[in-house]
């Protein structure tokens, strides 16, 4: 994996996020599934029913990172671990901001915070999600036919057992 390197876009910070986040995440992660609605042509999508409690709650339990330029929530991704696996989900950019490397860091970031024992890295998206898919195979992920929600496809990083 390449190192992380500076936040590609200027005058951006991250900080983890907190309860205090979960409006702008709201609102940003409505808009960026749109484009999930779009490719997938289906508005049965999480991401896009949540109420902020919804927000919250997942914030609670989810280790969360968010990208601001002058205050404004440009990008965020989650991640937490299941059993030997690291799960990362929810990565978004503001469509505006796209294209600029953004999500790339984003998702190095929350590979690069996999704790040590995780033998495996797993993300989900839309099965017809072509965009997200490539990103995803760029970074080294690899579809498998493991159990995913409806629609959705599993991808998978196997971690390198020598690493330690
Ligand atoms: C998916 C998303 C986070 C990508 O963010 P982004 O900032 O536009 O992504 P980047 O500019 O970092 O591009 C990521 C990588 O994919 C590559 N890429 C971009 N479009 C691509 C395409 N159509 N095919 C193949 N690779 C592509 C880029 O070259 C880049 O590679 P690099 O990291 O090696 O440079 C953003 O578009 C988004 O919020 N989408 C809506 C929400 C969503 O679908 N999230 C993922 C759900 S699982």
């Amino acid at each position: 994996m390449r190192p992380l390197g500076l936040l590609p876009v200027d005058g951006a910070t991250l900080r983890r996020a907190d309860a205090a986040d979960a409006p702008e995440l709201l609102v940003l992660q409505r808009c960026c599934w749109v484009d999930e609605a779009v490719a997938n042509d289906t508005l049965d999508i999480p991401a896009l029913h949540e109420t902020l409690d919804d927000v919250r709650a997942w914030l609670d339990v989810w280790a969360t990172w968010c990208v601001r330029v002058d205050g404004r929530l440009i990008g965020a991704v989650r991640a937490r671990q299941e059993d030997d696996s690291w799960e990362i989900g929810r990565l978004m950019v503001a469509p505006d901001l796209a294209g600029r490397g953004l999500g790339g860091w984003l998702l190095r970031l929350a590979e690069d915070q996999a704790p040590a024992e995780v033998e495996s890295i797993v993300i989900f998206t839309g099965l017809q999600s072509a965009r997200n898919i490539a990103i995803y195979e760029g970074a080294g992920f690899r579809r498998t036919v493991a159990p995913a929600p409806p629609g959705a496809v599993r991808l998978v990083k196997v971690r390198d057992p020598h690493r330690h």
